[in-house]
């Protein structure tokens, strides 16, 4: 498995997984405009020619956020989600990320398992913040090691944030 930057030509086989992972895909035109844009990294897993997942961080400063994150169905449990998870997060690392945030379906146990494997934190829920079907979102947050990580007290206090007609619902 090889965890490498994505090419325009990946485009169609994201756009594939994509659709058969959400109920409200991106547009493949998305995935294309991401690929020359500042502060955006989309990294996919290949093995052999195959592409069968793909990431999306984008950061602001020291501002990180893992926006998309999908394995293609029959590839999944093998390890690929972890992978590319792993390489967004030292990726956001070595561009300067200290705060490494994303928001993940209420229900999606799968993945929030995966998150909290990997050091993640729920800080607050944002209510609503899915469509088809509407469901609330958990926002997690991990600290990256230039950040002294904050006592579990200062985030142990769940806020409860209204939708504000979200414009990035992923992952
Ligand atoms: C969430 C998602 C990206 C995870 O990808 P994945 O490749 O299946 O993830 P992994 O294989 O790394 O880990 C998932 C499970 O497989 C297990 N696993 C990891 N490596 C494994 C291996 N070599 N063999 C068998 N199982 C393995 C993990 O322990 C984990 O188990 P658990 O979470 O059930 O306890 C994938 O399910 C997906 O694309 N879902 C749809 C889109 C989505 O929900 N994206 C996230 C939005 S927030």
């Amino acid at each position: 498995m090889t965890i490498r930057p994505a090419k325009p030509s990946d485009v169609p086989t994201i756009s594939r997984i994509e659709s058969e992972s959400y109920s409200n895909p991106w547009h493949p035109d998305t995935f294309a405009s991401l690929l020359s844009r500042e502060g955006v990294t989309l990294l996919v897993a290949e093995e052999g020619a195959a592409v069968l997942g793909y990431a999306v961080l984008w950061w602001v400063l020291d501002q990180g956020e893992l926006a998309n994150l999908a394995v293609q169905k029959d590839a999944r449990g093998r390890g690929i989600g972890s992978q590319l998870l792993d390489h967004v997060i030292s990726h956001a690392e070595a561009v300067g990320v200290e705060s490494l945030f994303l928001e993940v379906r209420w229900s999606n146990e799968k993945a929030s398992r995966l998150y909290a494997r990997r050091g993640f934190h729920q800080i607050s829920v944002r209510e609503g913040y899915y469509q088809n079907p509407r469901e609330d979102a958990r926002i997690l947050v991990k600290y990256l090691p230039t950040t002294p990580t904050p006592e579990p007290s200062e985030y142990a206090g769940e806020t409860r944030l209204k939708s504000t007609n979200p414009t990035v619902r992923k992952p």
